[in-house]
């Protein structure tokens, strides 16, 4: 049977974000119930902006979530139970462009009432409205030894600030 999941206030959150993302890492879904993709990344906050509560995610356009994250208008950030690991080394190493990361990974997929994709193996989702995207310039970085050691390739990320419309946990 499958797990239930409730809603929780995102004020209601009590992990550290550092921990939660730097350490835990995550997979940020984007697309449809039918036609979506995830990535595992370490890099993310969760905040407050324009008086909403917001996460964000980076994205780099050479992934393959890039071009989905840009046709959705939400995206999910799914922290798994521990013991998954290899789940994360999978959706982070293999691209969906060539391996199917469902089949590869034993993720099971599970649909938020906006119809968003997380799975059964989450310990939490947060559900993400996109508001604002846009991609780093190289001509804003004030610290330019940040392009050196994170851009070599000019790859620059793209950045998503989502409204968090949900947070959801096993009950
Ligand atoms: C621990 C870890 C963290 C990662 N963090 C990010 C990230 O924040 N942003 C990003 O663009 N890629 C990140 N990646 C790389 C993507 O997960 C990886 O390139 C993945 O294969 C992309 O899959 P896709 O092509 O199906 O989107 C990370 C990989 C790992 C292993």
């Amino acid at each position: 049977m499958s797990k239930e999941f409730i809603k929780i206030a995102p004020d209601q959150l009590k992990e550290n974000a550092f921990n939660l993302i730097g350490e835990e890492w995550m997979l940020v879904t984007a697309g449809t119930a039918e036609n979506f993709n995830t990535m595992t990344a370490s890099w993310g906050t969760i905040g407050i902006l324009w008086h909403l509560p917001v996460a964000m995610c980076f994205i780099r356009p050479q992934r393959y979530t890039f071009e989905y994250a840009e046709s959705s208008e939400f995206y999910t950030l799914s922290f798994l139970e521990p013991g998954n690991r290899d789940i994360l080394q999978f959706c982070g190493k293999h691209s969906g462009r060539d391996k199917d990361k469902i089949k590869g990974t034993g993720l099971i997929p599970r649909h938020t009432d906006l119809g968003n994709v997380y799975y059964e193996q989450c310990r939490l989702v947060i559900e993400c409205k996109k508001l604002y995207a846009d991609r780093f310039n190289e001509e804003s970085f004030l610290i330019p030894e940040l392009i050196g050691k994170n851009y070599p390739k000019k790859d620059f990320h793209k950045f998503y600030i989502g409204e968090i419309v949900s947070c959801l946990r096993p009950a």
